[in-house]
């Protein structure tokens, strides 16, 4: 048998590319900036072993089963909410994801917004930038730019998995009072070094200056953040979303911010990606909006392309993926191309 044929739907890196390629026959790579159509999709997948996704791609039940030959779904990203994983498992195909590496990336770019909402940052550059400072013929002024201190603020985290944790871990230099929300609740032991206190959902929204969300879009979290929601928060609260758009409601965040509920909001997801520029979240100043870049950095990239080969290469090995999503799978199918 010769090589498994593999499909990469974007340009990886280039040492993952090279690494695929000494097991895999790549049979293409998608080089379009934009994510390829779904027909073209439906089209590529229909003799090929394996597939890189990204998380752009939509990987349903009708692409899944255009895939007959398909064992592995490889995506290059932590959240994997754009593939059935249900209906690839039944199918018996593993699918994998980038977890750990992109951690501390996004916990830096979950930081880098809270500051920027907090203290507003990006106004204040757009207000040198555009010659507004030099018109105030003012060097320094008392009520300039004044926004909020995050030293020693309430810390929600909603969602405490492994970048919650790395976002915890940043605010103790900010003496902050942390407070987390989670399906599961941590270790006594975890909670110690974190120095981060279970509550409930309700008094997260109560309680936090700031809440970080980090939890996958799941049929749970879906709209997680609405009406009433933002209506329990504090007035002078900061919302900050590097998770999945979908976790909020933004039709309700909008009237949030248009009536305020809350004090601002910094984003980099949205349910609809990229975000169309006459969304009125353009137009809030308090709030700042990034094209989904959480995981990126040179570094990070390169690390998730090196794990997306890896897990490529164990299942063609006959073993267990290290990043495997779908544990239930090997149940059901053995790793390896047969
Ligand atoms: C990016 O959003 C990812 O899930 O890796
Ligand atoms: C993702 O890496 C998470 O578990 O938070």
């Amino acid at each position: 048998m010769g090589k498994p044929k593999v499909y990469i739907t974007r340009q990886l890196p280039q040492k993952a590319i090279d690494m695929i390629k000494e097991y895999y026959d790549i049979v293409g790579i998608w080089e379009e900036y934009y994510p390829p159509p779904y027909e073209v999709l439906l089209e590529k997948v229909k003799d090929i072993d394996a597939l890189v996704s990204l998380l752009t791609d939509k990987i349903d039940k009708n692409l899944i089963d255009n895939a007959p030959r398909l064992r592995i779904i490889a995506q290059y990203a932590v959240g994997y909410d754009n593939i059935d994983v249900e209906y690839a498992t039944q199918k018996g195909i593993y699918v994998t994801n980038t977890p750990g590496v992109l951690t501390e990336a996004v916990a830096d770019l979950t930081w880098a917004l809270i500051l920027s909402v907090a203290r507003r940052i990006v106004e204040a550059d757009q207000f040198v930038k555009g010659g507004e400072w030099w018109r105030t013929k003012t060097g320094w002024h008392p009520m300039m730019m004044l926004g909020m201190e995050v030293n020693g603020k309430t810390l929600g985290i909603l969602g405490m998995g492994r970048i919650g944790r790395a976002v915890a871990r940043r605010a103790k230099g900010f003496n902050m009072r942390i407070i987390y929300y989670d399906k599961y609740r941590l270790s006594e032991d975890l909670e110690k070094e974190l120095g981060a206190e279970f509550v409930d959902f309700e008094t997260l929204l109560k309680e936090s200056d700031i809440l970080s969300i980090h939890v996958p879009l799941t049929k749970e979290t879906y709209h997680l953040i609405g009406e009433n929601e933002l209506k329990k928060m504090k007035k002078g609260a900061i919302l900050i979303n590097t998770a999945r758009g979908a976790v909020i409601d933004t039709r309700a965040l909008i009237k949030a911010l248009e009536e305020g509920w809350i004090a601002g909001a910094g984003l980099d997801v949205f349910e609809q990606e990229p975000l169309p520029p006459d969304s009125p979240l353009t137009k809030f100043k308090n709030v700042v909006l990034l094209p989904h870049i959480g995981s990126a950095t040179t570094e990070t990239r390169t690390r998730m392309g090196e794990l997306v080969a890896e897990n490529l290469i164990a299942f063609l090995k006959g073993e267990t993926p290290p990043t495997l999503v779908n544990k239930e799978v090997l149940k059901i199918r053995k790793p390896g191309f047969d």
